[in-house]
């Protein structure tokens, strides 16, 4: 790997997500999502609890920021920094891809995650590797990855379109099932399988009943979109106008955020836990989500732009999300998240 490459494109990655235009705005589906209106909920506003099981464990809030390579000189202050307010706040942190620590010799990637992990003990993290290198690397030196970070739960993440229009990607991803399903019999964590903004399909979502998954995080179209990305990363590059005139066409493909939760709902088994990403972008937009069938609800951009701002702002922004989902609870008359989730399984039925 160039090491001087990767660093490159990921300060490219940063820079181009926080600009509007790589937001897929208005298409996650959760504008025609309606929660149902409780007028006299049976119980006080400090009742509603937001506590919601992660894989088993007790977490304090069913949120989680979605993982992010960072990939600029403050790249470690950033990770402390959402680490800390992640620990302060009981939310789940996603780290970002550790691929750079598969491919760099040297400790030095692998002694950052140590210390997050000694700091904060307690910390719910989740590991982060692409499909590219589950198909191309051998099962130890991913578990040597596990080791290092004592995640909750390694997430494996796909980008088809991302890959294809990258310059430098690596749209190889034959034998990726196979691949995936070795990695969840011989690991010891759990396995989630993560999109990266275009969601899954029903079809997609069929295929991976069997595969050993612990959950699946639809990371779906309405947010933060890689193809938008990498088609105005190639606009700057020689030789990249192909892959930018076929971002233009390109720049609406996936499936939506709250479609993909549906669609997990009806494929996957129900030991397999419903994760959303993918446009979140309030507390409200989160109780949609959630009434739809997911046990957590993850943030990518947004907790970026408030971290990169000041601890403080990441901390009001967290708090706002928190009270946003309180105040929906309250509304439908749901005393926490699995309770939301009932009554909108009752709604979905009662409509069709
Ligand atoms: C700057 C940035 C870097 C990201 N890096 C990764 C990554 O390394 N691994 C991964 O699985 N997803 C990565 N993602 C994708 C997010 O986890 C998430 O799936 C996607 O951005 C959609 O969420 P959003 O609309 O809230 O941003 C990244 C997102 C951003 C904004």
């Amino acid at each position: 790997m160039d090491l001087g490459q990767f660093e490159g494109r990921k300060r490219d990655h940063i820079r181009h997500a926080l600009d509007s235009a790589s937001q897929a705005h208005g298409l996650t589906g959760l504008d025609s999502v309606r929660l149902q209106h409780e007028a006299l909920p049976d119980l006080d506003f400090e009742q509603v609890s937001l506590e919601a099981p992660c894989l088993g464990r007790p977490m304090p809030t069913p949120f989680y920021v979605a993982g992010m390579t960072a990939g600029h000189p403050e790249a470690p202050e950033l990770n402390r920094r959402l680490a800390q307010a992640c620990a302060e706040r009981g939310w789940a942190m996603g780290v970002g891809s550790q691929r750079r620590q598969l491919d760099v010799t040297g400790e030095g990637d692998l002694d950052r995650w140590t210390e997050i992990r000694r700091q904060w003990p307690t910390l719910a993290l989740f590991g982060n590797v692409g499909i590219a290198q589950v198909i191309s690397t051998p099962v130890d030196r991913i578990r040597q990855l596990v080791e290092a970070l004592e995640p909750q739960a390694l997430c494996v993440h796909v980008n088809a379109l991302q890959e294809a229009l990258q310059p430098e990607g690596t749209p190889q991803f034959k034998g990726a099932l196979p691949a995936l399903e070795r990695l969840c019999r011989s690991l010891e964590v759990p396995v989630v399988l993560k999109e990266t903004g275009c969601g899954f399909s029903r079809s997609t979502l069929d295929r991976l009943r069997d595969v050993g998954l612990a959950a699946v995080d639809v990371s779906g179209l309405g947010g933060t979109h890689w193809g938008r990305i990498e088609g105005a990363r190639a606009k700057d590059q020689p030789g990249g106008q192909l892959q930018y005139q076929a971002s233009l066409t390109f720049g609406a493909w996936g499936i939506p955020t709250a479609t993909a939760v549906t669609y997990a709902k009806q494929s996957l088994s129900s030991s397999v836990e419903i994760w959303a990403s993918g446009g979140v972008r309030s507390g409200l937009d989160a109780a949609k989500l959630l009434s739809l069938g997911a046990v957590r609800v993850g943030y990518a951009k947004p907790v970026l732009e408030a971290a990169l701002d000041s601890p403080d702002a990441l901390q009001h922004w967290m708090k706002l999300q928190e009270f946003e989902l309180k105040v929906a609870l309250f509304c439908t008359g749901s005393r926490s998240p699995a309770e939301l989730r009932q009554k909108g399984e009752k709604w979905q039925t009662s409509a069709s």
